[in-house]
């Protein structure tokens, strides 16, 4: 595939350069709530941003570091420690599929390839490593990934669609949950 001068574009874009006033108005007031030490507004910050952009690159890292005084190092380690964070787009509705012990036992594997099935996402397409982008589907639309205990093993197989939980999941189900979020 050739990369046109729009993808290059697309890749050299800084995250921290469409930063606007009142994005960071509302950055500001986030570590208002944190007097003691700024340092605990990293989380926040991290999510605050993910939610924002999408996920967060280089520049973000440098500008919330900045932001609270810290080293870049201090951001990045958080970003690269919890999985929730990524370095890179997924899609635009994304699929976390509960696979611990309850779920994968409720048939959680079995679910997760029928998300994959509806959304047009290659089912052995598995991806390692934190920060990664999960398998995507070819339009943007959807990621699909595991996840671990989603903290409702009561009503197993779950999965997290966005900020939604969706529980006792049958696999015959899953083309219709797909078709509603389209
Ligand atoms: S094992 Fe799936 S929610 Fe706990």
């Amino acid at each position: 595939m050739t990369e046109t001068p729009a993808d290059a574009a697309a890749t050299t874009e800084r995250q921290a350069d469409k930063v606007t006033p009142q994005f960071e108005a509302e950055i500001d007031e986030i570590v208002t709530h944190y007097p003691v030490s700024k340092r605990s507004a990293s989380l926040p910050l991290l999510h605050y941003w993910q939610n924002h952009f999408g996920f967060v690159d280089d520049s973000g890292i440098e500008w919330i570091a900045a932001k609270l005084g810290l080293q870049p190092i201090n951001i990045y380690e958080l970003v690269t420690f919890y999985p929730w964070f990524r370095r890179e787009a997924a899609g635009k509705t994304i699929i976390r599929v509960c696979r611990t012990l309850a779920c994968a036992m409720a048939g959680g594997y079995e679910v997760r390839d029928q998300f994959c099935k509806a959304t047009g996402i290659d089912p052995h397409h598995h991806h390692h490593g934190f920060g990664i982008a999960p398998p995507t589907s070819a339009d943007g639309k959807f990621s699909v990934e595991f996840v671990e205990c989603l903290a409702s093993c009561g009503s197993a197989p779950v999965a997290l669609i966005n900020d939604t939980l969706h529980e006792n999941i049958s696999p015959e189900a899953v083309p219709g949950i797909v078709e509603k979020l389209k």
